[in-house]
């Protein structure tokens, strides 16, 4: 900290994240103060090009973003750029100039953040990363400090906004993937490539950063099991509808005995569930401790005032532990233990099915069969009734707890039966009964 008690803040990039903070901290100077028990003040921002709209008061601007990490007046990086090559090389540089670093970059923690989270630690410099999951939901904070008194065994999330949109169009109004996907582009939720929101790698940047958090392992960037939402038909929602599911991208942490299972994936969830009738762009995420039960948060999970919160709240934080403490995953990353993966194949769910079959007798029997050699039983089954003039009908079945590799090993030979046709759905369902 400054000799006179100031805490000089550097913020690098002044995109929708970075105009919010900067709005924060010059007009809520008071407040700030207050709450980090020390005056807040921009000091420095990083801004690779001019935008004459843009105002931030008397602090100095640089064009090379690496200026405000090597000047000695800031105390605390703000690193709101994104991606994961000049946000690396700039918060290397921060942590050897001896500054607090602060990022809201989910993908840079996610890959790199075992090693940033030691060099600070070796360097005695706090890093922090609310922001990075779940925009203005406090989640970070609450797996690392206020649930230090729980084993957290599981935790699940609708994690990412734009995929939670794009699923709440299609189900409550039945419109089609690709349309939904130009209207949140349109509406500036989704990037203009948005391929990491609908391919499931976002929300799985997010569950690799809450999982080291849950269950004390280091961050481990290719351990989630992924996939997106862009294969889902408005039909599987409906017809999730009628059995009483919402379909929602989730990521899922679960840990036990066996090792720890990290998964992001559409999946059925029963309606009375909350996370069910959490719509729109908002976020949630559900934890399970052993004391304190399950809890839910739910919020904004985007959008510059909302992450700003965050950021914020974490320059915050570490004016109040200039003294030092705090470890930036809840323990020392040395103290980090890594566990076991379970394999993909050997993750046991229910299951959802959608197979079209040809309107014939002996079908069903012959589709059972198939699933009992694998001893998977059917939880329930519907047969529609088949379209004026067609003779084939589809048949959408909940089975019973049966792991991946089993379940894929059945379809290819239900695949295989003469009156069944090749295309179908699996999806998992996620009871939260456990
Ligand atoms: N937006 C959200 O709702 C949200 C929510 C949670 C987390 N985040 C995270 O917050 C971070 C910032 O997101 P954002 O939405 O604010 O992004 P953004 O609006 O695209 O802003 C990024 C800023 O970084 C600058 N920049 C990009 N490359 C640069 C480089 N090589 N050198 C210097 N400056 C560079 C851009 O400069 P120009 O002005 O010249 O383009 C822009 O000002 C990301 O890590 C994002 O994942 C965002």
């Amino acid at each position: 900290m400054s000799d006179d008690k100031l805490l000089n803040i550097g913020v690098c990039g002044v995109g929708t994240v970075g105009l919010a903070v900067i709005d924060i901290v010059n007009s809520q100077t008071a407040m700030l103060a207050d709450r980090a028990t020390c005056p807040v003040q921009l000091t420095h921002v990083g801004a690779r090009r001019e935008h004459v709209d843009h105002h931030y008061g008397d602090a100095l601007v640089s064009r090379d973003v690496m200026d405000v990490a090597r000047d000695p007046n800031v105390d605390v990086l703000v690193e709101l750029i994104g991606g994961t090559t000049v946000a690396y090389d700039l918060i290397k540089l921060a942590i050897a100039e001896g500054k607090h670093v602060v990022t809201a970059n989910k993908a840079l923690i996610a890959e790199h953040g075992n090693e940033l989270i030691a060099l600070a630690e070796t360097a005695g410099v706090q890093i922090r990363f609310e922001a990075a999951v779940a925009g203005g939901i406090p989640i970070i904070k609450v797996l690392r400090e206020s649930l230090a008194a729980n084993q957290i065994t599981e935790l699940a999330g609708i994690i990412n906004g734009t995929g939670n949109f794009i699923l709440t169009e299609m189900s409550t109004k039945g419109r089609a993937f690709d349309e939904v996907l130009a209207e949140a582009q349109a509406l500036g939720y989704a990037e203009a490539d948005p391929t990491f929101d609908i391919d499931g790698t976002d929300a799985a940047h997010k569950l690799v950063i809450l999982s080291s958090l849950a269950f004390g392992i280091p961050l481990s960037i290719d351990a989630p099991v992924k996939q997106g939402i862009n294969e889902l038909t408005p039909a599987d929602l409906e017809y999730a509808a009628a059995l009483g599911y919402r379909v929602k991208h989730l990521g899922i942490a679960r840990v036990s005995e066996a090792g720890v299972e990290m998964r992001v994936h559409p999946t059925l969830i029963p309606d009375n569930k909350q996370l069910a009738s959490v719509d729109g762009v908002l976020n949630a995420v559900m934890v399970s401790g052993d004391a304190v039960g399950e809890l839910v948060l739910v919020g904004p999970g985007a959008g510059g005032a909302a992450t700003a919160s965050s950021v914020c709240a974490d320059v915050v934080d570490i004016a109040r532990n200039m003294m030092g403490s705090g470890p930036a995953l809840g323990v020392p990353a040395t103290q980090l233990v890594a566990k076991p993966f379970i394999p993909a194949g050997d993750i046991a769910s229910e299951w959802y099915v959608r197979l079209t079959a040809a309107d014939r007798p002996g079908v069903m029997s012959d589709i059972t069969h198939v699933l009992a050699s694998h001893e998977i039983s059917i939880e329930s089954l519907v047969q529609k009734p088949p379209a004026t003039g067609a003779d084939e009908v589809p048949i959408i079945l909940l089975t019973h707890l049966a792991s991946e590799s089993a379940m894929k090993v059945a379809m290819k030979e239900i695949m295989l039966l003469e009156e069944v046709h090749s295309e179908y759905a699996l999806l998992r369902v996620e009871a939260f009964e456990h």
